[in-house]
């Protein structure tokens, strides 16, 4: 369902006095769903302390087994997850993940019901070479195709040049690029569909130009990296 939605993107940040730190926050209680997405071994905590929603970071694309240092799908609610990121950029460069992977990553989320973000997003040498659309499509049509979108899935559209580089897409550049993700969807699975996907912008998101980002129709919130490791910082965006 179509809603604004604050993540946080700890990545492999925090510890375990940031989760009590981030628990004890008096959070807003308004109509913005806030996400914290932790590495996997701080959601316990998190859950026991009431932080709500979690998201795990990453996700195992096998059930159970020998997979060394893989976390399942069934680990991540067990621990109070009810949410995981797939394919942030910094898993598809440095583990060459792959969309075939992460629609097997994705069956495993949808197998235990937990809800998807899925990141998608061009690299500098596609945004400087004009292929925007290509690489959204070369990411976005594989799991289009296999059917996995729903009414709870959360597309974060993360421009890799603007990653924690401080560089931030104009509030233009991200809304066209998001009403583009926006007709992809409505052209495989109709414009109601479409309509109630969130489609969230990361990059150098925080309070001073959430505001004007988050001002253009088809961006509804941020995923957010940096400026979510401060509590105060993380608030202000929401
Ligand atoms: P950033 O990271 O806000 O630090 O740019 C966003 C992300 O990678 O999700």
């Amino acid at each position: 369902m179509r809603k604004p939605i604050a993540a946080a993107n700890w990545k492999m940040n925090g510890n375990f006095a940031l989760v009590e730190a981030f628990a004890k926050h008096a959070w807003p209680q308004g109509n913005v769903e806030k996400i914290f997405g932790l590495p996997a071994i701080y959601l316990t905590k998190a859950h026991e302390m009431g932080l709500a929603e979690l998201a795990g970071e990453d996700v195992s694309a096998h059930v159970s087994g020998a997979h060394t240092g893989e976390i399942s799908a069934t680990m991540l609610k067990e621990a109070g997850a009810s949410y995981a990121i797939i394919g942030h950029s910094e898993r598809r460069t440095d583990h060459g993940e792959t969309e075939t992977l992460l629609i097997e990553k994705w069956k495993q989320l949808k197998a235990q019901g937990l809800k998807v973000i899925y990141c998608i997003g061009e690299s500098l040498q596609e945004y400087e070479a004009g292929q925007c659309d290509s690489a959204l499509l070369r990411q976005l049509n594989p799991v289009l195709d296999a059917g996995l979108v729903d009414a709870d899935t959360v597309i974060a559209y993360e421009p890799v040049w603007a990653i924690g580089t401080g560089r931030t897409a104009t509030p233009e550049q991200a809304q066209e690029m998001h009403a583009r993700i926006r007709a992809f969807v409505a052209s495989k699975y109709g414009q109601e569909v479409a309509d109630n996907c969130s489609i969230l912008y990361g990059g150098s998101c925080k309070a001073s130009n959430a505001p004007e980002l988050f001002a253009k129709p088809d961006i509804d919130g941020g995923l957010i990296g940096g400026a979510s490791l401060k509590a105060a910082d993380f608030k202000a965006i929401i």
